[in-house]
């Protein structure tokens, strides 16, 4: 276990810079498989959300490593026009995480072969999903009560990959309350060849709703031999300290994370946040990678944010309310000054 920081980083410092001789847990190398990463915090997979405007902006801030929101396995295997554009990775973007989700292990395999292609350094399988309609398929959270199929998936896939990429396994503490599948299937995945697992120790059936329970994280870093990656309520720089301090190999942001991408920054260098003049700027820049991605869509994936950049101290109310009622990218433009 790496020990505590022993000095405050000096203000200013971006939080990629690694500070000489101060053993920082955040900075500690970590290696995943073959692939070797700076920081032990990441961006967690989010659907509708981790675009690729956004993995930019929080890798901005030191996101170690990024993933993209879950792709449809059986789109990316028949060539879905929308489903292919999520497998779209700019060149500024590695380390990048493709999370796949599906139940048919040629299906799968096809699909990480192409993830490969595309620029992925690492493919996660998402077992992990509670949402109806994925979980109707045999996806996503289901595969926690089926470890024979989930174990099978797994070796599939890290046999379509080549030892290209390492592949890892996002799961939750179980289906529901009391269920242990997750700590239960988890060596399953790790003797079929995963590299690492990453767990959200909330059970599927209670979606996002109550706290995280982090003591099924530590025992699982405990029972594995690969590194364990923790989701669920990081907040700040304490919460995420504890999880490492526990025995998580690293952090994932997600919901915290979202309205407030220099989160990164304040954790890693234990900083407070940035001026609203960096906040503002990063604001205007993130809206400006988006809509040049994604054009009149922009306008609808944007309304997730006005609210959030408000709570985070960045927007006023007004600005927040325009925003969400501008009918157009050159409306938003025009609130925001750029
Ligand atoms: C809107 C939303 C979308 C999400 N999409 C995904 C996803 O595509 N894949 C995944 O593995 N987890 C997904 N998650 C779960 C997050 O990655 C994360 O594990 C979870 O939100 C717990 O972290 P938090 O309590 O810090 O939000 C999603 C969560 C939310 C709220």
């Amino acid at each position: 276990m790496a020990a505590p920081p022993t000095a405050t980083p000096e203000p200013g410092r971006s939080a990629a810079e690694p500070v000489a001789g101060v053993c920082d847990p955040f900075r500690a190398p970590l290696c995943i498989g073959a692939l070797a990463l700076e920081r032990r915090l990441f961006m967690a997979p989010m659907a509708g959300i981790t675009s690729l405007a956004f993995r930019r902006s929080v890798r901005r801030w030191g996101a170690g490593l990024a993933f993209t929101e879950m792709i449809s396995a059986y789109g990316a295997h028949y060539r879905n026009r929308r489903t292919l554009d999520y497998l779209t990775c700019g060149p500024d973007e590695h380390p990048l995480g493709f999370q796949l989700f599906g139940a048919d292990a040629d299906v799968l395999a096809d699909a990480a072969a192409r993830c490969v292609e595309a620029g992925a350094d690492v493919v996660d399988l998402n077992m992990a999903c509670p949402v109806r309609k994925v979980v109707k398929t045999g996806a996503g959270a289901a595969l926690l009560g089926d470890p024979d199929r989930a174990a099978a998936l797994v070796a599939a896939v890290v046999g379509a990959v080549e030892g290209r990429v390492p592949v890892t396994v996002k799961i939750r503490s179980g289906l529901r309350e009391g269920d242990e599948a997750g700590r239960r299937t988890a060596p399953r995945l790790v003797a079929a060849g995963a590299a690492a697992v990453c767990i959200h120790p909330r059970t599927a059936s209670q979606l996002y709703r109550g706290r995280a329970d982090h003591a099924v994280t530590f025992a699982l870093a405990a029972d594995l031999p690969v590194p364990v990656i923790a989701s669920g309520d990081v907040d700040g720089r304490a919460a995420a300290l504890a999880l490492l301090q526990g025995g998580a190999a690293a952090v994932m942001l997600a919901r915290h994370a979202l309205g407030r991408p220099w989160l990164f920054a304040e954790i890693l260098n234990d900083a407070p946040p940035p001026s609203r003049e960096a906040r503002l700027a990063e604001v205007r820049r993130f809206t400006g990678d988006v809509m040049l991605d994604m054009g009149a869509r922009s306008v609808g994936y944007l309304r997730q944010f006005w609210p959030r950049y408000r709570r985070a101290g960045v927007l006023d109310k007004e600005l927040a309310h325009a925003l969400m009622l501008a009918p157009h990218t050159a409306a938003v433009r025009e609130l925001l000054g750029m």
